[in-house]
């Protein structure tokens, strides 16, 4: 049955799925590889992921390949509702739309877990979750997960480690081709474009901090520096603070930061990064974003209620002066813009939808621990966004293979 905003937006949701599915060359060469195979028939498939124009050309290819799919939204604000709508328009069960209550999102990933599926995919282990801890779907009988996020794989790792995991569940963010290019490349690009489109300010001369120097800190960082800012990185892992300060930017604790900065972006995937503690030091006009998956990052209790000034962009006023936040906390990139471009959710999508493949071909067989995605899927889709990209590269000979192993 579903749920979704506005049917009417089918049209418009084709369009967008026109231009990005063109954009998204080996995912769609996956799809049409297999489509004649079906190796997805005969399955159920739950997803939970943010409901965009790219995730829309992944739930139709597993159809395509067999699949009855069911998806409910990744966040209560990402949904695409011109998506959910053409997704709705092609039979898929999609449950979500934008500007979700909390509840009412949770009641959507229920929805899905409702329908019995036999693999769940994931952006945040939300369906993951509920089959571990909601006595509801205790008696589902799920063969395997697949997670597509830093976030997920850690709550996942958290259920593993009581030892509590019920199921195999493939770990896809941590593919090669996933996170070094989606949580780099996509999340800097994406988060710029949400800080561009909620502010329209100037990047160059600015100050920008960004928390955390993990795959999304190093992309965020980089991509904030090439227009302009002068950066500066908070980081609390003393590996990733030597990598920053070889890299170049001017390391600090937040305390310190927080009266430089002009704009801050928090990307740890931890929780009050950024406290009232630090807003009390900020300059007037501060602007905060969260590129993080949870609005956990940027404590706003004691921030009041805050005034729409720009679409995405929210003032409030704290201890006389103006602070502002981008989309409520909530993960910029893909509130205040469109999320990481098609040509990125490309790789990671292909890996995902590889490894759901994986899994229902080998789920009975497969240990119940995350297990990480193989090589070999993960050079299929390096080799194939080289193909699209028309780069070729060199090959090993004979004789270097034979050096290589004569150690
Ligand atoms: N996560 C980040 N960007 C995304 C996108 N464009 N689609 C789906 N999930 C995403």
């Amino acid at each position: 049955m579903g749920k979704i905003k506005d049917k009417k937006l089918a049209p418009s949701g084709m369009m967008q799925y026109a231009w990005t599915s063109a954009h998204m060359p080996v995912l769609s060469g996956i799809i049409r590889k297999n489509v004649k195979a079906k190796p997805l028939s005969g399955i159920k498939l739950g997803f939970c992921l943010q409901l965009t124009a790219e995730t829309a050309v992944l739930i139709l290819g597993a159809k395509a390949l067999g699949a009855k799919v069911y998806a409910s939204s990744g966040n209560p604000l990402t949904t695409n509702d011109a998506i959910a709508a053409y997704l709705d328009s092609t039979g898929v069960d999609v449950y979500g739309w934008s500007g979700q209550t909390q509840s009412e999102f949770a009641k959507c990933a229920d929805e899905v877990m409702l329908q019995k599926p036999d693999l769940v995919a994931d952006d945040g282990a939300e369906l993951a979750v509920r089959a571990h801890n909601d006595e509801r779907f205790s008696n589902n009988k799920i063969l395997g997960g697949t997670e597509e996020t830093t976030t997920g794989v850690r709550r996942i790792n958290s259920l593993h480690g009581a030892d509590r995991l019920q199921f195999p569940i493939m770990a896809v963010n941590d593919a090669d081709t996933k996170r070094m290019f989606d949580n780099r490349y996509g999340t800097g690009q994406s988060t710029v474009d949400a800080l561009m489109r909620s502010t329209s300010l100037l990047f160059a001369s600015k100050t920008a901090v960004v928390c955390g120097y993990g795959w999304v800190g190093r992309g965020v960082a980089e991509r904030m520096r090439a227009m302009g800012c002068k950066v500066i990185v908070t980081e609390t892992d003393p590996i990733k603070a030597l990598e920053a300060h070889m890299d170049g930017y001017n390391l600090m604790p937040m305390i310190k930061a927080a009266p430089l900065g002009q704009i801050f972006i928090t990307c740890t995937g931890g929780s009050k990064i950024i406290t009232t503690k630090h807003m009390r030091l900020m300059r007037e006009g501060a602007i905060l974003a969260n590129a993080g998956h949870f609005n956990v990052e940027i404590d706003m209790m004691h921030l009041g209620k805050g005034k729409l000034v720009r679409p995405g962009l929210e003032e409030h006023s704290f201890l006389g002066k103006k602070i502002y936040i981008v989309s409520q906390g909530r993960v910029a990139n893909l509130v205040a813009a469109e999320g990481h471009p098609p040509e990125i959710m490309d790789l990671s999508f292909s890996n995902h939808l590889l490894c759901i493949m994986y899994m229902r071909k080998n789920g009975t067989r497969l240990q119940k621990c995350i297990h990480g995605v193989p090589k070999n899927i993960d050079c299929l889709v390096a080799r194939s966004a080289l193909h699209s990209a028309g780069v070729k590269i060199d090959k090993l000979t004979a004789e270097q293979i034979q050096y290589a192993a004569s150690w």
